[in-house]
């Protein structure tokens, strides 16, 4: 069976994107060099790029993060200075209330009509938000995603009715109006690793996004999900991973540049992002898949990392579509202004040979 896929990239608006080394490729964290990925990702043919939502840098030498832009103002800028390509932000929806972005939203559609999505987070890393007053302490895991899913009723009320009012437990609104409608819902993203965090992808949103790899382990994983989105009655919910690939001219070649990363790793900056999520108060509720810095990790880069030439990356790659059901895929990578150009040239039209087209020009929006 032929199967098509969408591809895009969640951009580096922080430092050393990443690479958690003193040896990451040059990665500022600045609006200059985000530009530059997107605009290179636009020419490369993907559907979508996705910046993070990020409040704070990492301790130790590699300054992981420590410099970073805000996702929604950058995403402003980068649809005016892209016409084609999905252009996706990130909020805490903890932090933000619905009105807001909402606003925000439908705003950013008036600049790329058609062109904007939402990456919802709910915020695990007590230390990410602590520092600036941003951890709602009163909220436990699960109640995040109550309020989670109150906002996302409130912002779809807002983007299609004429008056909204909402007494709810979290947000009100009182004969509330908002215009212009954007053009389209703009497409939902979750990334919620739990079982209610996926409960909330599966009944709210047009996306989930799941880390992993072409392991066994990994692929149960979709195929849970997939099964879980069914029950929940969103059999269309798609499904993309977001895999880290460190391509090289040979597998040997791209070993040897994971070898150089890791003879740089930032222990201190692992070791931070482990205690950002040991600080959070409801740390047992918090899933392995995001605590996984905590398993005394040591690598400058995620575990299951797609590591190899680009023959061995898109036969991967398929193995994630084409036996995981993976509808897309949003790709990180160490160097992004010269990896990007691999992955679009070299890796993913090689997936046409196990059967995958991209770049047809689907969008995620329902
Ligand atoms: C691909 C991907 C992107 C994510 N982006 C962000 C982000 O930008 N900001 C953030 O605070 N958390 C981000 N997260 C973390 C998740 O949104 C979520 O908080 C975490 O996986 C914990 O899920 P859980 O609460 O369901 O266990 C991301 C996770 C993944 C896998």
């Amino acid at each position: 069976m032929n199967r098509s896929i969408e591809t895009g990239v969640f951009i580096p608006t922080g430092r050393n994107g990443w690479i958690h080394s003193v040896n990451a490729p040059d990665t500022p964290g600045t609006f200059d060099h985000v530009l530059q990925v997107v605009q290179a990702a636009e020419a490369g043919g993907f559907d979508f790029v996705l910046s993070p939502g990020i409040w704070r840098g990492r301790k130790g030498p590699a300054r992981h993060w420590m410099d970073s832009v805000e996702s929604i103002t950058t995403t402003a800028a980068l649809l005016q200075a892209t016409s084609r390509i999905g252009v996706y932000g990130t909020v805490h929806v903890t932090v933000f209330p619905p009105a807001t972005i909402a606003k925000m939203m439908s705003t950013l559609d008036q600049i790329g009509p058609g062109r904007t999505g939402l990456n919802l987070v709910t915020g695990s890393s007590y230390l990410d938000l602590a520092h600036v007053g941003l951890w709602n302490s009163e909220l436990d895991h699960d109640e995040r995603y109550d309020l989670a899913e109150e906002w996302v009723a409130v912002a779809k009320r807002l983007w299609t009715e004429d008056a909204v009012t909402h007494h709810g437990k979290f947000f009100e609104t009182a004969d509330a109006t908002m215009g212009p409608k954007p053009s389209r819902l703009p497409p939902l993203l979750n990334a919620g690793a739990s079982q209610r965090g996926f409960r909330f992808a599966a009944e709210n949103c047009d996306v989930a996004l799941v880390t992993g790899s072409d392991s066994l382990a990994s692929l149960e994983t979709v195929a849970r999900c997939r099964k879980m989105a069914e029950d929940m009655g969103n059999p269309s919910l798609k499904i993309f991973a977001a895999p880290v690939l460190v391509p090289g001219k040979s597998d040997q070649d791209a070993r040897s540049r994971v070898e150089h990363f890791d003879a740089g790793v930032d222990v201190e900056c692992l070791a931070d992002i482990a205690a950002g999520y040991e600080r959070n108060p409801n740390t047992t509720q918090v899933s392995k898949e995001s605590t996984t810095f905590t398993s005394g990790e040591t690598s400058a880069i995620s575990p299951g990392s797609l590591v190899g030439s680009p023959e061995t990356l898109a036969r991967r790659l398929a193995t994630m579509v084409n036996e995981g059901g993976i509808d897309g895929f949003m790709f990180i990578v160490p160097d992004y202004l010269t990896d990007l150009d691999v992955i679009a040239a070299e890796v993913l039209p090689r997936l046409a040979e196990h059967g995958i087209t991209c770049r047809d020009g689907a969008t995620v929006g329902r």
